[in-house]
């Protein structure tokens, strides 16, 4: 009974492990490779949390706003500059900003 308790508690903190990550994962790619830019603005990069900024950004439409994140657009670089980050890290890391930006 002990052993099945276990193995139950061993499974269910795994589960919570995998949901927890993807949402994290977002939120560490963007403090990594994008936060040096839309934390502060540089460049007129559009910042974390700016509501009104994001919203014409926002309008656009999610695939849109993927595709500048994954090829770049204008002062900002493809994936932020940071090639060894995969598509679906991009776009984690914008689905985390947009959380934060609307
Ligand atoms: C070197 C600075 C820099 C870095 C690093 C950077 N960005 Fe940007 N980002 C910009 C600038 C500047 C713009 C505004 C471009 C424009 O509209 O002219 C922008 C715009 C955007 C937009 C809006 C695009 C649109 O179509 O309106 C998204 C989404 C975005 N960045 C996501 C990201 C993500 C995700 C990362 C990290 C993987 C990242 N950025 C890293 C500078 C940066």
């Amino acid at each position: 009974m002990k052993q099945l308790t276990t193995s139950f508690l061993l499974a269910a903190t795994l589960g919570a492990m995998t949901v927890g990550a993807s949402a994290a994962e977002g939120k560490g790619t963007y403090d990594t490779a994008c936060g040096v830019c839309h934390n502060a603005g540089v460049a007129n990069a559009p910042k974390l949390g700016d509501k009104a900024t994001w919203k014409d950004r926002i309008a656009k439409g999610k695939e849109t706003l993927y595709t500048s994140a994954l090829k770049g657009l204008n002062a900002m670089p493809a994936k932020g500059g940071n090639m060894s980050l995969s598509d679906a890290d991009v776009k984690a890391a914008v689905d985390y900003m947009l959380s934060k930006s609307q």
